[in-house]
């Protein structure tokens, strides 16, 4: 074993604000074996298991293009457990609505992932993202107007957090009436949803009343699509067949809405925070922004290098891989550390460094192989949105807290709150 601890280590809350040295330390050996004490309880800790954990970036790119990993879990058979809540609501719902065989597809493998995959791609037309574009910079206007006046914003709690839920309700078509109780299970759910942490019976319980009460109003959403189809993404995904002729049924229209909600927040939320502390930290490539907003894209990229939102993905081997000079074993547990690629040397040059206009080898920040990330590119308008505006209208800002708290999870990291004071909101 090349660290047993260094792993938890990485996942030990004490170590969220700067996880990047112990990154380095576990890319010394590109694929290791590492004890895993399993996700944060609520109770006391399970049994050490073992883990095999990819950190090079040659590694992971092999590792995620490989027909022999898979990504989905099987059902735990002991309650409550499990570090992923979909399967736990699956398995243990209040209702049955939907069933293992309706699993999002992120937690899917081929041949199902596939056929869903594609009817989701398909209805995230360039015209419907490109429209979002515009939309997006309207909405974080709107939100800066409403702190004119003000000496501190909260960049998490002011725009980084409500923005996503904005656009993905403008995807979805949700009325206008319904958007704030929208915004507010999606904040739920993404409390629900945080990975790694197994929860007590009586969490779970909550939990899957969540679930049961975004699933239901989805339903609802859903049926009223199919009555009087609009030009939104979800009635295109309710009406319209791929060009191979396949339809979702409703089962898994719901939970892709679900999981397009769930992996188009926290994400989104974590790059705007994460970019905006990155330029906080780095003054010239501020001002550099501001001076030209057209900088925002290869600004966002880096971010999405530096300190990406989704730290690592979890993966199972369906046979043994050979790799970096080792065996995987079948049927074992396995952690894709993107955030440890992204500043692997072998693959950029003085990778520690934040370097907008560095070119070349790709970054992991959206995945890669079969998963990819489906809204990479409505993700980087969001964030283009965000900086290009904060960078240009607040006056002379200034962190309040540097490291700023951090929430809970080590897989989707980013800040709880970046207080920012300013001497004016333009
Ligand atoms: C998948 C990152 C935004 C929808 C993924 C994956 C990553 C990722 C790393 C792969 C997960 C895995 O392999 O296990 C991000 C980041 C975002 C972002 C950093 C920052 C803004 C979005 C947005 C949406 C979205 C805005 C939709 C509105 C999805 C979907 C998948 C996915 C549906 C599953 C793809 C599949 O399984 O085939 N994302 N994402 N993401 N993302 Fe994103």
């Amino acid at each position: 074993m090349a660290d047993a601890t260094l792993l938890n280590q990485i996942k030990d809350f004490s170590n969220r604000a700067d996880p990047y040295p112990l990154y380095a330390r576990l890319r010394q050996t590109p694929v290791s074996r590492q004890n895993d004490v399993g996700p944060e309880t609520e109770s006391p800790k399970d049994e050490a298991q073992g883990v095999w954990v990819a950190a090079s970036h040659d590694a992971i790119l092999r590792l995620q293009n490989d027909p022999r990993i898979s990504v989905e879990t099987t059902p735990p058979t002991k309650r409550p457990s499990t570090g992923n809540p979909v399967t736990d609501y699956l398995v243990n719902p209040i209702k049955n609505r939907i069933t293992d065989r309706h699993q999002p597809f992120l937690f899917r493998d081929p041949p199902a992932h596939d056929l869903l995959r594609a009817a989701t791609v398909h209805q995230f037309t360039p015209t419907r993202v490109q429209a979002m574009r515009a939309r997006s910079e309207k909405l974080v206007g709107e939100m800066l107007d409403r702190k004119l006046g003000s000496r501190e914003i909260d960049v998490v709690a002011d725009l980084a957090y409500p923005l996503p839920v904005a656009v993905i309700c403008e995807l979805f078509g949700v009325p206008e009436g319904d958007e704030a109780s929208f915004h507010d299970w999606s904040s739920q759910l993404a409390t629900a949803v945080e990975p790694g942490v197994v929860v007590s019976e009586e969490t779970r319980i909550e939990n899957a009343r969540i679930f049961d009460a975004i699933s239901d109003y989805l339903a609802d959403l859903v049926a009223e699509k199919r009555r009087r189809p609009r030009n939104d993404l979800l009635s295109g995904l309710a009406n319209h067949a791929t060009p191979d002729g396949y339809r979702m049924g409703d089962l898994d229209l719901i939970s892709t809405a679900i999981l397009i909600l769930v992996a188009g927040h926290e994400t989104a939320v974590n790059l705007i925070s994460n970019a905006w502390l990155t330029l906080m930290r780095h003054p010239d490539e501020l001002e550099r922004l501001r001076a030209d907003p057209g900088r925002a894209p290869r600004v966002v990229e880096e971010v999405m290098r530096y300190d990406p939102p989704v730290q690592l993905v979890s993966r199972k081997t369906l046979s043994a891989i050979d790799i970096a000079g080792t065996t995987i074993p079948e049927g074992e547990a396995l952690v894709l550390m993107l955030a440890a690629g992204n500043r692997d040397p072998a693959a950029f040059t003085d990778p520690d460094r934040f370097d907008p206009d560095r070119s070349g080898t790709r970054h992991l920040g959206f995945g890669g192989g079969l998963h990819y990330c489906v809204g990479a590119p409505l993700g980087r308008f969001e964030a283009e949105a965000a900086l290009t505006a904060l960078a240009r209208r607040l006056q002379a800002p200034r962190l309040i807290e540097d490291p700023p708290p951090y929430r809970r999870p080590a897989t989707l990291r980013g800040p709880e709150c970046l207080r920012v004071a300013v001497e004016r909101i333009l």
